[in-house]
């Protein structure tokens, strides 16, 4: 039997895509033990699971190194590779939004904008006329407008805690978020029974 190879993304998804790929009844005991592995074949099955950091998932997806990943739609937003998005499952529900202290957005003001997403960023402002600077950031953006490194920022807001707990509000929100399954194109085709089972049964999992 052919294998199908899936990413999964370390950190806030992972729990919940576990959850859904026992759902649809694979056995994840592999995964939920414990260790630094990265690779995992769940037992009496033709899945093999790999662990990545979520903005890497749609890289391996495109290269076609795994058939199919787990990732958030910011992340897709923020690369937008050609893959295939199948589904929408539903869960890591958040929001990508403009943030900073009350009142920081001047719109007839060139402002500074830090963020871990600036390609998603750019296109918010440009459509909106808005002149920016973007500042790039791997984490902990909410610490730039309090510095001053910037004036307002671009991020993920979930339950809104980190944002409250640094004394920024949301300004403007950008787009409403979930995680999504992906598809490689070529293996879409040359596995194509085999990723639509999987597919029809993630599909009436999160239905
Ligand atoms: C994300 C995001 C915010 C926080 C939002 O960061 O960048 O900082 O979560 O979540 P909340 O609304 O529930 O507080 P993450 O935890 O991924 O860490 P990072 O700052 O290191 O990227």
């Amino acid at each position: 039997m052919e294998t199908i190879k899936l990413a999964l993304t370390k950190g806030r998804l992972a729990e919940e895509a576990i959850a859904l790929l026992e759902k649809i009844k694979l056995d994840c005991s592999p995964l939920r033990e414990r260790s630094r592995k990265l690779v995992f074949d769940l037992p009496g099955s033709n899945v093999q699971v790999v662990l990545l950091k979520a903005q890497d998932v749609p890289t391996y997806v495109e290269h076609g190194v795994v058939d199919m990943g787990i990732t958030g739609k910011d992340v897709l937003l923020e690369q937008s590779r050609p893959l295939y998005e199948v589904a929408d499952l539903h869960f890591g529900r958040c929001r990508l939004a403009v943030a900073g202290r009350p009142g920081a957005i001047c719109h007839n003001r060139h402002m500074r904008v830090a963020t871990k997403y600036p390609h998603v960023a750019k296109e918010y402002f440009t459509s909106r006329g808005q002149s920016v600077e973007i500042i790039k950031q791997e984490g902990s953006v909410e610490l730039a407008p309090i510095m001053g490194l910037s004036d307002i920022i671009v991020d993920i807001v979930e339950t809104g805690d980190t944002l409250r707990a640094n004394g920024l509000v949301i300004l403007e929100e950008i787009v409403q978020v979930s995680a999504r399954l992906v598809l490689n194109k070529v293996s879409y085709k040359t596995k194509q029974q085999s990723l639509t089972n999987i597919l029809e049964a993630i599909t009436v999992a999160t239905s």
